[in-house]
């Protein structure tokens, strides 16, 4: 009894033994613990006084899975399926009490004991999958015996964990405990002693393991996962809880565990996992800085990025005031919110309730001065410098004392902005991407007065609000948008040398992205680029003279595609091809086939080379935060790893003599490899 070793306690409340482990912050399943786990069961299975045991966390959650930096690395005994075993093999009771975040190796170690209890607010899940992994401690073959194969492969192939309550209606867990946890579930296993329960374990049951519905679930949830090795093998492993004996199924599952561990996906999605986190930590803010208090927002502008925003304020509970010019345009902005609250209730992802509670958290108004009570305002006005700096005049004069004023500018310059105001150090940039309440991405530019405590409040706040918050500096585009900018340009060139739009886009589809460019071009309208064109007095051979031609997009039924009435699946066009074919004449451009594997290149490469100068310039602080950027907020495939990862995965010398080559034949310059690719591959090491 007492201290097992620095992580591990045990201690007795009567005859009920409590084991508490203190790994902070969130009770990985490192060596320690899965050690001191194993002589605490030793002694408890030893000790006649004791006739149950209770296995609790200390700190913020229950056990949140395997230590993810042990991956990669030598096993040292005990495994956790050792762990697993040695609670399997008491003839006493054991109660798993979970509170915060259950998840993978945490949740499997309490399938494996013989009752779970939660207090309320805890949630329980197996997001292996997100890491390119499957649960690889028996949790594809306990799962689907406790709740069903189909809900579990739910469960496996999402990575999304439940909610206490209805954990409870599934029975993962057996009871919920309302106030401490620690005395209820003392409490449930003195009853279970007490009543002599029998001792079931979920390995020994089989009445839920039926094999209907599992392949139509499997087929659902498994298509748009295209490319990726983790969902089709967390498949193949639900499928043999049902068709193989246990041990058989648990042999199987660690074998695939072994073979996605060891591949170069899952470590790709390690590394966005730690990136994500690192992005967290901004340089140039002392230790110690606190955020300050956010407790309302405003956003100016209720158009299609202000109305987002607003909602990811009231989606984490915080009270927000749209400002618009008009009633009509303030209306017409709520309207929108309301029907994507809306859309997501019919569709099930929300309550009716839940949705009156975060409309209600919306005001709107067309006086600017009701901004003056808010802590943190954001901009989200038409893109026109003039106009920002109007608005940004006005919020100085009105704005509290302290307050982050920050604007959602794509391109604009944030120190510009931030001059327009007496208070630079409370300026900064909060760039959302569409749609905002759903995009996880958010790039907060730090302007070159911006205080660090704004930029620590606006980072804080973006996590707050569910997002992923990536620092970066002023340039036009910033990080993602200039990246992005220099895949168009080589997209049109592929065009007018000889490709189609939907050979570019089957290549960059089939590398991995959701969507390839030339249907993203479709969606987000070609009108817009169009018009700005024409006002610098710019020209984009094909763009505008689809434009010319009434193709704006999907909002026409037809820009580089054509769509079917109510449809926005992209069918080639032969009038697009006859617009494409007219222009390389015109210029008098050869037209050749381009093989996929030179799109994809042109398509990737040129964005790496932007990414160096932009790490060069010092607007990103690392490359994970360029990979984060663009796993986040433009669906490259993160099992990729991101385009910076990418680069290192290829070789830099790959990497630089292809880009000098492209740069040969098109003659563009900004193709050179940059600077630091030149110097790094001449080092033979990589970005990372
Ligand atoms: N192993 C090692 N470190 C972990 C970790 C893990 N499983 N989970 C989180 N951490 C670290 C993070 O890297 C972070 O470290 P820094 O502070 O140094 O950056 C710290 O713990 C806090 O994490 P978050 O910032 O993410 O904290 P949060 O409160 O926002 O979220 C969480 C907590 C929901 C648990 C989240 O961290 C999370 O989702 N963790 C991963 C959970 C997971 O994937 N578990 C499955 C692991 S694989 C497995 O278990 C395989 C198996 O079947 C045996
Ligand atoms: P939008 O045109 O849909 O909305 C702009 C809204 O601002 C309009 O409703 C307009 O009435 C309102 N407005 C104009 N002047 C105002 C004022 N003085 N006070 C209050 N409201 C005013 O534009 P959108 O697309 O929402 O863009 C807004 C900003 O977000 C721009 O800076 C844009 O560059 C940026 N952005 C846009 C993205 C997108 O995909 N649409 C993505 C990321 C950033």
């Amino acid at each position: 009894m007492g201290n097992i070793n620095a992580s591990v306690d045990l201690r007795r409340d009567g005859e009920i033994a409590i084991v508490t482990v203190d790994n902070p912050p969130v009770n990985a399943l490192k060596h320690e613990v899965r050690a001191g786990l194993t002589e605490a069961l030793r002694q408890t299975a030893e000790d006649a006084a004791v006739k149950g045991v209770v296995i609790a966390c200390a700190g913020r959650t229950f056990f949140a899975g395997a230590d993810i930096t042990e991956f990669g690395k030598p096993p040292q005994a005990p495994g956790l399926g050792e762990v697993i075993a040695a609670i399997e093999a008491m003839s006493k009771p054991v109660v798993a009490a979970l509170h915060g975040t259950a998840l993978g190796g945490g949740f499997e170690l309490a399938l494996a004991c013989h009752f779970r209890v939660a207090v309320p607010s805890a949630r329980v899940g197996l997001p292996e999958v997100k890491l390119g992994l499957l649960p690889g401690a028996g949790g594809t073959q306990r799962l689907p015996r406790l709740i069903g194969p189909e809900k579990a492969l739910k469960m496996i192939v999402t990575g999304d964990p439940i909610e206490a309550r209805e954990a409870l209606a599934d029975g993962v867990i057996d009871e919920i405990v309302e106030g401490d946890l620690a005395a209820g579930a003392i409490a449930f296993a003195r009853r279970v002693v007490a009543e002599g329960r029998p001792l079931r374990l979920v390995r020994d049951r089989e009445d839920k393991l039926v094999a209907e519905g599992f392949a139509d679930a499997a087929e659902t949830l498994t298509r748009r996962l295209r490319g990726r090795d983790a969902p089709a093998a967390c498949v193949e492993a639900v499928r043999n809880a049902i068709t193989l004996p246990f041990e058989e199924g648990l042999k199987r599952e660690g074998e695939l565990f072994r073979k996605l561990v060891t591949g170069d996906q899952s470590k790709a999605q390690r590394h966005i996992f730690f990136a994500e986190r690192e992005a967290a930590r901004v340089p140039g803010i002392p230790e110690g800085t606190k955020p300050r208090p956010i407790t309302s927002g405003a956003v100016i502008g209720a158009g299609t990025m202000g109305g987002g925003i607003a909602m990811c304020f009231a989606n984490a509970g915080i009270p927000v005031t749209i400002v618009e010019t008009g009633r009509d345009l303030l209306q017409r902005g709520l309207d929108r919110v309301a029907a994507n609250y809306r859309a997501t209730v019919s569709r099930g992802g929300l309550g009716a309730d839940e949705m009156e509670r975060r409309m209600a958290l919306i005001s709107g108004v067309t006086e600017f001065d009701a901004v003056g009570s808010a802590d943190l305002v954001i901009e989200a006005v038409f893109e026109e410098m003039d106009l920002k700096k109007r608005v940004f005049a006005d919020l100085d004069r009105v704005a509290k004392a302290d307050a982050v004023l920050a604007t959602n500018t794509s391109t604009l310059d944030v120190n510009e902005i931030a001059r327009a105001t007496s208070r630079p150090q409370d300026v900064l940039g909060m760039h959302f991407f569409s749609p905002a309440n759903v995009m996880r991405l958010l790039e907060i530019v730090r302007g070159a007065a911006t205080a660090p405590d704004a930029l620590a409040t606006a980072v804080a706040l973006g996590r707050r609000i569910s997002k992923v918050p990536v620092t970066v500096g002023v340039c036009y585009g910033f990080v993602g948008n200039r990246m992005l900018a220099r895949r168009s340009v080589e997209a049109e060139r592929l065009l007018l040398e000889g490709a189609l739009p939907q050979e570019v886009d089957a290549a960059v589809t089939g590398f991995g992205f959701p969507m390839g460019p030339f249907a993203m071009a479709d969606m987000a309208g070609l009108d817009v680029g169009w018009r700005i064109r024409k006002g610098r007095g710019e020209r984009n051979a094909i763009e505008d003279a689809l434009c010319e031609a009434g193709h704006f997009g999907q909002k026409t039924g037809k820009g580089y595609f054509r769509y079917d009435s109510g449809s926005r699946t992209p069918v080639p066009d032969p009038e697009v091809e006859r617009i494409i074919i007219d222009a390389s004449t015109r210029l008098n451009r050869p037209r050749r086939s381009i093989a996929q594997e030179e799109i994809v290149e042109r398509m990737i490469f040129p964005m790496i080379n932007e990414g160096a100068r932009i790490l060069e310039e010092g607007i990103a602080t690392r490359p994970g935060d360029i990979d984060v950027i663009w796993v986040y907020g433009y669906g490259w495939p993160v099992w990729r790893g991101g385009p910076m990862y990418y680069a290192d995965q290829l070789g830099l010398a790959h990497i630089r003599d292809r880009l000098s080559f492209y740069a040969e034949s098109s003659g563009d310059d900004t193709l050179r490899p940059a600077a630091l690719i030149r110097r790094l591959a001449a080092e033979g090491s990589g970005f990372a």
